[in-house]
């Protein structure tokens, strides 16, 4: 048989996943062609450059993008469906799918419109790949209406792959994922991606050959399992505070037996983002309509430790200031809902800050990277250049996010800049003993007081 053209691969959708995913398919050595229906976003692109923080993404972008210096060319972006239609083999459809409003089920609409606008340019055989993450039985359907407004027609297939990074690692988990997960149909959609993904899997990554609905049900079952973790060590946490028990302690002990692991055993004020939040609700939405919702009914239990945590700091900074917030003035350290981030969707941080806000205090808010967006949120909270800024004044200083860089504040120093020397930690990661030595007051979510 004649050698085959190598494949050629669309990534429609550039924000976090499709963005990070254009760039590790050029990195991976296929010629990629993204799109977004915004042209802001793609004369960004186009320049090497993200919307958001992640690190190693612009240098990534940079390395492929076309018309950059000593790039590989491989990379080029688009707001057309029909030259996307054109170019491509295989087409990844990344685009995002929030929480509707006022509802807890999760907004198909930009995968719909997605599916419909790639649809009527497929000419000749295609794979389209969904990789956003979307309620149980939606590939179904979506297969349904591809092959009914593709002029290839069945000839233009459908396949579900989950996609799992993590935001602040999204190019590592991206080009080493620790598993491919493909609901497929025949066996050339399988073969078409493994081709995809042959680098990882020469790696050693495992690929895992599904149906549809699990493939969908593996992301989010892998999300809810993991905020599941963490709303367990933060109610080991309320727990341990009502007993004076040590939850970090606990954590770490816990943590040894292999069959619980380490990770995603962090107590504090909880999970957010763009991603478990919405997801945990929109899987008891769907398990609603499939008559499974007492599967699920936990969820709902995780998902209000989960938001009990936030209430429970501003509760723990009133009680510190003396019972009131009127008038009190708050240092906040970190907005965004991870440290490595400026993502500050659904933060807990920023949350924990606005309430504070709203009931009186004086809050002046310091984060690495999340200043702008946080601003464009809620721009009536004071925004600080440094951390000794927003510390500076203060009757008491939140911990908020886990950046590095508040581990290693000093303790001395900034003793000097707040009106009085007390701090709270939200995320159980400064060391009490450091700041108790500076004669601070310390305090920390499920940890004693003294
Ligand atoms: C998550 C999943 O990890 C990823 O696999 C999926 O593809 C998308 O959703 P992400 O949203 O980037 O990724 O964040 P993650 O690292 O999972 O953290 C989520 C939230 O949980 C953060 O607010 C984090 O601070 C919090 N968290 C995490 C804890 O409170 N404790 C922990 O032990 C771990």
């Amino acid at each position: 048989m004649a050698n085959k053209a190598p494949l050629r691969i669309t990534v429609i959708g550039t924000g976090y996943l499709g963005a990070t995913h254009a760039a590790a398919m050029a990195e991976l050595g296929f010629e990629v062609l993204g799109l977004d229906i915004s042209p802001e976003k793609i004369a960004l692109l186009e320049r090497g450059e993200t919307p958001m923080y992640e690190p190693g993404l612009d240098e990534l972008l940079r390395r492929h993008v076309a018309g950059h210096p000593d790039s590989s060319g491989r990379l080029r972006f688009t707001t057309s469906y029909e030259e996307v239609g054109e170019f491509g083999d295989v087409h990844f459809i990344c685009v995002n799918t929030p929480q509707k409003h006022g509802e807890y089920a999760c907004d198909m609409s930009y995968v719909d419109s997605a599916i419909d606008a790639l649809a009527v340019h497929l000419k000749r055989r295609a794979l389209v790949v969904g990789k956003s993450t979307v309620p149980v039985g939606s590939a179904q359907r979506l297969a349904v209406r591809l092959a009914e407004l593709a002029p290839a027609g069945q000839e233009a297939e459908l396949a579900w792959n989950p996609e799992f990074l993590r935001e602040g690692f999204a190019v590592k988990d991206t080009l080493h994922p620790d598993r491919v997960v493909v609901g497929v149909r025949s066996e050339s959609a399988e073969k078409t991606l493994r081709e995809v993904y042959a680098t990882p899997l020469a790696e050693g990554s495992p690929f895992i050959v599904t149906d549809f609905p699990t493939a969908e049900l593996v992301k989010t079952s892998a999300n809810s399992f993991l905020a599941t973790k963490i709303s367990f060590i933060n109610a080991m946490a309320e727990v341990c505070e009502a007993a004076d028990g040590d939850v970090v302690k606990l954590a770490e002990a816990i943590g040894h037996d292999d069959r619980i692991g380490k990770k995603f055993l962090r107590s504090g004020i909880g999970f957010g983002g763009g991603c478990l939040p919405k997801d945990i609700r929109a899987f008891m939405a769907r398990a609603g309509e499939l008559g499974a919702s007492e599967a699920l009914t936990f969820l709902r239990e995780v998902d209000s430790i989960n938001m009990r945590r936030r209430a429970h700091m501003v509760e723990l900074t009133r009680e510190a200031v003396g019972g009131t917030l009127l008038g009190t003035r708050i240092g906040v350290l970190g907005a965004t809902f991870k440290p490595d981030s400026d993502d500050v969707r659904d933060s807990p941080a920023l949350n924990v800050a606005g309430q504070l806000h709203l009931q009186g205090a004086q809050v002046t808010v310091y984060d690495p990277k999340g200043m702008d967006n946080a601003r464009a949120i809620f721009p009536t909270l004071r925004y600080a250049p440094s951390a000794h800024e927003a510390a500076r004044g203060a009757d008491v200083l939140l911990h908020l996010t886990e950046w590095r860089e508040f581990q290693e504040l000093d303790p001395a120093a900034l003793g000097e800049v707040v009106a009085v020397r007390r701090v709270l930690d939200g995320r159980n990661t400064l060391d009490p003993a450091m700041w108790r030595k500076e004669n601070w007051h310390f305090r920390a979510l499920g940890r004693p007081t003294a």
